[in-house]
């Protein structure tokens, strides 16, 4: 199958990058939109990426000439009757993306494939409405699409095996890696995606962490390109909610029932980028700082003479590692220290492994008004633990410590995952729920995620690197401590953790 000429149908954030994947790609592209101001909108979008790549140096005035030029943009449907391929983009609504695919069933070519980039409906129930449902198939792209290498190319049990082979073959042209996968909610990448935005969204709501810290535990933490917040921002709080809405239909559970705070944004508008602003304002007001504002400012106190150091009661999790680093760290940092929780001490650090588990210590030592609990989850960020019981003096003097020790903060309750593992573990347990499903295999879980979303490894192998009974281990005092079965370790990780084994290595 020779596919030169593709349409694409809809020109908003995806479908205008779409066209320029295409166009890049030496193919002659139709580019529809309903109403010349849409269509214009795209187009400026389109070539203001264009314009950007020139200006980085990644392409010359004539490759971008040369790209422009095989773009032709129009608002009629019937311009498409030559297309080989035509992937339509059009509003995520099922009605919508019948009507289109009905209109093409009489504009094109018997035998053009019809391709949908649609990230929350089913791609059956749009091939069903389709005269040709073998030539229909899902070509899912990921935000920002010229950068993205992940395409999903999704099958039904309709589709003509030549059409997904066609389509896988175009994704590879195009330089992206095609991973194939069957209709299911979500696919690979959503699916494991947006149930652990929702999880962020849910902890800025409950006020468990602040927008700023729970972006940084993702982003310094894991070392994933974006945090939660701001990449719901990126693809859309509208967009993001129909895809948990579908999530939550065929999976049910705490971790797809949108958060409130979702809709309500998507509700007042507040859609993300697109919109101006959603968790944060865009363009960012000159006076960002980026900083963390929950009162207890570093800068007004000094930091403490003398540290008491205490190992909490989860901190073996981390081996007593995590004692001995904060301990080295503390010392060297110029700062007295002692083991000992009757000396006298200004502050006291209860060190804990990413289970939590900061208040029983604390209270042990009879000095639960001085102390916090911490956590080194990398070499440059710590996790600052508070208790209900924690003095505002307490915090100030530790955030003073930790600038002193050069270390990047956020700060969260004394509840099992606390921040980072929050976000984390339950994330790494939907990857194996998928994959003990028998929907994908663990590499294609990694390449979905680090091909898709830019991680820079995938679930499978951030879970090799903490591994499985360390993951088992926060997830069964997630489970515990808050009773829902979404945190469950599942048990082909339990029989993983067990062995000592690492899923897919
Ligand atoms: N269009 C075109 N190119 C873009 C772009 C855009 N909107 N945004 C960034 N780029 C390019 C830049 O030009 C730059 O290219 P060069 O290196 O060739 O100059 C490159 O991307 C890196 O950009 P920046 O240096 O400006 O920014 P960065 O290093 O912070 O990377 C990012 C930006 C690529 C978006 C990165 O933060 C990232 O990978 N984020 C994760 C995005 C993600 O998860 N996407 C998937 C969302 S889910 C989805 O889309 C599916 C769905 O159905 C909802």
């Amino acid at each position: 199958m020779d596919i030169r000429e593709v349409g694409v149908i809809g020109l908003g954030t995806m479908g205008a990058g779409i066209a320029e994947v295409f166009a890049r790609g030496g193919l002659a592209v139709t580019a529809v939109e309903a109403d010349a101001a849409a269509l214009d909108r795209g187009m400026a979008a389109l070539n203001g990426s264009l314009a950007r790549a020139v200006s980085r140096g990644r392409l010359s005035g004539d490759e971008q000439a040369r790209i422009a030029a095989r773009v032709s943009p129009g608002t009629a449907l019937g311009s498409l009757a030559g297309a080989d391929l035509v992937v339509e983009v059009v509003p995520e609504r099922l009605a919508i993306k019948r009507q289109v695919l009905a209109d093409l069933d009489r504009i094109c070519r018997p035998d053009a494939v019809i391709a949908t980039n649609t990230s929350s409906l089913s791609v059956t129930a749009i091939a069903a409405g389709s005269a040709r449902p073998g030539r229909v198939v899902g070509m899912h792209f990921f935000n920002p699409a010229p950068v993205m290498a992940l395409v999903e190319v999704v099958t039904t049990v309709l589709t003509d095996q030549a059409v997904a082979q066609a389509v896988t073959d175009l994704a590879r042209h195009l330089g992206k890696t095609p991973v194939r996968v069957a209709d299911r909610a979500g696919f690979v990448a959503n699916a494991l995606l947006l149930p652990y935005l929702n999880h962020a969204v849910r902890l800025l709501e409950t006020g468990y962490a602040t927008r700023e810290d729970i972006d940084a535990a993702a982003t310094v933490g894991i070392g994933l390109p974006m945090g939660p917040l701001a990449l719901l921002d990126l693809i859309g709080l509208d967009t993001s909610l129909a895809i948990l809405e579908v999530l939550d239909r065929e999976f049910g559970g705490t971790r797809c029932t949108p958060a409130p705070l979702l809709r309500r944004l998507a509700a007042a508008g507040r859609t993300g980028r697109k919109g101006g602003g959603g968790f944060y304002d865009y363009p960012p007001p000159a006076s960002a700082t980026g900083g963390s504002p929950d009162g207890d400012n570093a800068d007004q106190h000094l930091p403490p003479g003398t540290v008491t150091l205490i190992d909490g009661g989860e901190a073996a999790d981390d081996g007593d590692g995590a004692g001995s680093e904060l301990a080295g760290l503390i010392a060297a940092a110029g700062v007295n220290l002692t083991r000992n929780p009757v000396h006298a001490s200004d502050l006291v650090v209860v060190a804990t492994g990413p289970a939590g588990g900061v208040l029983g210590p604390a209270l042990a030592a009879a000095r639960a008004a001085d102390a916090v609990g911490l956590h080194l989850v990398t070499p440059s960020l710590a996790e600052l633990v508070t208790t209900p019981l924690a003095s505002a003096a307490a915090l100030a003097s530790a955030r003073a410590l930790l600038a002193r020790l050069g270390l990047r903060v956020v700060r969260c309750p004394d509840r099992p995952g606390l921040l980072v593992g929050a976000l984390l573990y339950p994330h790494l347990r939907d990857a194996v729920v998928m994959v003990a499903d028998g929907y994908a295999s663990p590499a294609d879980v990694d390449a979905a995620m680090t091909l898709g979303c830019g991680y820079p490894r995938g679930p499978m192998r951030l879970l090799a690197e903490a591994g499985p009974r360390q993951a088992v281990g926060v997830l069964a005092a997630m489970h515990a401590g808050y009773g829902d079965p979404a945190f469950a370790p599942p048990p082909l990780l339990t029989e993983f953790a067990a062995a000592g084994l690492a899923l897919g290595r």
